[in-house]
């Protein structure tokens, strides 16, 4: 099976739980705070381990996240491309209001001081059929789609948190892009009020060579390539926090291509873990491992 390099944020997450999101001048006060692993990089490899594959973690923390070392190696993932030290751990205050919503204000701390070595370093450790699987957190992303995508990887591609530097990125490179739709309308340059529809046609005839797997939490997920399309609906559940959510269904919408899934079989095991995390507290914590996602499949 390939093996998967996730190049990417590692966070301590401070989540505070909040009657509702804060309002623009308002003070609220949080009935609880928690601290633990996040980083949309280091949870969808956490998720992409879980789910059976074979993943390496590349990044930066600084001596504050080294806890992050230990829950990532919890899930099996191999952590020798991050380096510690210097700048502090990027993070993340979230905050989670009693429907289980959040809203996500990120510290890059490390995570936007990759350098150009680190890169080669870790690129060059994987062969021709491996993946690249990269998040919006991070610098070097160019650097790291050219460097990848020569050595014949595949690159997937979850721009998030999105922004225009998205625009300047290799994008023809790219073989796989993971989009909510907040991401799927700005890259479709459609509105925030674009339906899932015109998102996955918007984009499918922008990049007609790239898989693009649109996620709509409650909604479901959607999948478009070229002129073929694909869905599921979302699994019921009681959503606690949906923190992390969208990284576990990459990690195990990835992992179930790979184990030879159709797509709407992935789609539906990428949603079955998904429903699982948003059961739960936390977000890299909440990452279900295999066994129990394959049960509520
Ligand atoms: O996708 C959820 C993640 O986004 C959190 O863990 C937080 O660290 C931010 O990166």
């Amino acid at each position: 099976m390939a093996r998967i390099l996730v190049f990417g944020s590692l966070n301590i997450d401070y989540t505070y739980s909040v009657p509702h999101i804060v309002r623009p001048g308002e003070t609220l006060t949080s009935t609880a705070l928690c601290c633990s692993a996040g980083g949309k990089g280091a949870n969808q490899a956490a998720a992409a381990a879980a789910a059976g594959l074979d993943v390496f973690m590349a990044g930066r923390i600084g001596r504050d996240g080294v806890f992050l070392l230990d829950v990532l190696g919890r899930y099996g993932v191999d952590t020798r491309f991050v380096r510690a030290g210097g700048t502090p751990t990027g993070n993340a205050i979230i905050q989670v209001d009693e429907s289980g919503q959040n809203s996500i204000v990120l510290f890059p701390g490390g995570n936007r001081e990759i350098g150009e070595e680190e890169i080669e370093e870790a690129v060059s450790f994987f062969s021709a059929g491996d993946i690249l699987l990269l998040q919006n957190e991070i610098n070097g992303l160019g650097s790291l789609i050219d460097k990848a995508s020569g050595r014949g990887m595949r690159v997937m591609f979850n721009p998030a948190p999105f922004d225009d530097s998205v625009f300047s990125l290799p994008l023809d490179k790219v073989s796989m892009l993971f989009v909510n739709e907040i991401e799927g309308a700005a890259m479709a340059h459609l509105s925030a009020s674009a339906g899932y529809d015109e998102i996955l046609g918007r984009l499918s005839s922008l990049y007609p060579e790239i898989g693009i797997v649109l996620t709509a939490g409650e909604n479901g997920a959607f999948y478009g390539s070229g002129t073929t399309r694909s869905s599921c609906s979302a699994v019921k559940c009681e959503a606690v926090d949906t923190t992390g959510a969208g990284d576990t269904f990459i990690g195990y919408f990835i992992a179930g291509c790979e184990r030879g899934y159709d797509i709407p079989e992935a789609l539906r095991f990428a949603s079955a873990a998904a429903s699982i995390a948003v059961s739960r507290h936390g977000a890299m914590e909440s990452i279900p491992f295999l066994q129990e996602a394959e049960d509520r499949r």
